[in-house]
C-alpha cells in the first residue's frame, strides 16, 4: 500500500521502520547521557563534612551542653585533671557543628600536632563530632592516670587522642578532631579563640 500523503510515496511498512529507528537512537543517546552523568558523579569529590559548618567566634563563652548546668558558664575551677565537658558556645546552641569537648589534662602532656598557643591552663578543646560518621564523642577517663584518659567515638569504635592533636588511634575515622583555641578569663570562666583548625563533622 501507498502513502501519498505530503506527496510522499512512502509505504506503511517504511515508515514505521524510521519510527522504530528513530526510537532506537533516542533511547540509545538517553542511555549514553545516563552513563555520562554516572561517569561524573563516580569522579566528582565526595560532599565532605555534612554540612558542618560551625559559627564559633573568637570571644563567644562557653557554657555547658550538658547535665544539670546545662547553659551555663564553665569555670575552670570546676574542673579536675583529667575531666572533660561537653560546651557550646553561648547563644549559639541550636547548631551542633558547634559542639565540642573540653579536655582538662597536666599542661606538661601535651605534644604535637596539638597547636599550643590555642591550650590554657591545661585546657584544651576538639569538635566533639566524630570524622567517621558524625556521632558525638565520649570521654574515656582513667582515674589513676588521668593524663592517658582519650576521646572515643562509640559508634564505630574510632579512638582519639587528645594529647596529640586529637589524632586518631584507632576505629574507621580518617582524620582527627579538629582542635579549637579556648582562654581563660580572669573571672575563671572561658572564652574561644579562634576558629577550627580543620574540617569539621563526617569526612567519608
Ligand atoms: S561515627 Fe564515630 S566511629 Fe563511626
Amino acid at each position: 500500500m501507498v502513502d501519498e500523503r505530503a506527496g510522499g510515496k512512502h509505504t506503511n511498512s517504511s515508515i514505521s521502520r524510521r519510527r522504530f529507528t528513530l526510537a532506537v537512537v533516542i533511547a540509545s543517546i538517553a542511555a549514553a547521557f545516563g552513563s555520562l552523568l554516572s561517569f561524573l558523579k563516580v569522579l566528582a569529590p565526595k560532599q565532605k563534612g555534612g554540612g558542618y559548618v560551625s559559627t564559633i567566634k573568637p570571644r563567644d563563652r562557653l557554657v555547658y551542653a550538658r547535665g544539670s548546668n546545662t547553659g551555663n558558664y564553665i569555670n575552670i575551677s570546676s574542673l579536675n585533671t583529667g575531666d572533660a565537658v561537653l560546651a557550646y558556645p553561648e547563644g549559639k546552641t541550636s547548631n551542633p557543628a558547634n559542639l565540642v569537648q573540653l579536655i582538662k589534662l597536666d599542661e606538661k602532656v601535651y605534644k604535637s600536632p596539638t597547636h599550643l598557643n590555642l591550650t590554657d591552663q591545661g585546657l584544651v578543646a576538639y569538635s566533639a563530632i566524630c570524622t567517621h560518621l558524625g556521632c558525638t564523642v565520649s570521654w574515656v577517663e582513667n582515674r589513676k592516670t588521668p593524663d592517658t584518659s582519650y576521646t572515643e567515638c562509640f559508634c564505630h569504635n574510632s579512638i582519639f587522642d587528645p594529647t596529640r592533636g586529637a589524632k586518631v588511634l584507632g576505629g574507621p575515622a580518617p582524620i582527627p578532631l579538629a582542635q579549637i583555641g579556648v582562654k581563660v578569663r580572669d573571672d575563671g570562666t572561658l572564652i574561644f579563640t579562634s576558629g577550627f583548625t580543620g574540617p569539621i563533622g563526617p569526612q567519608v
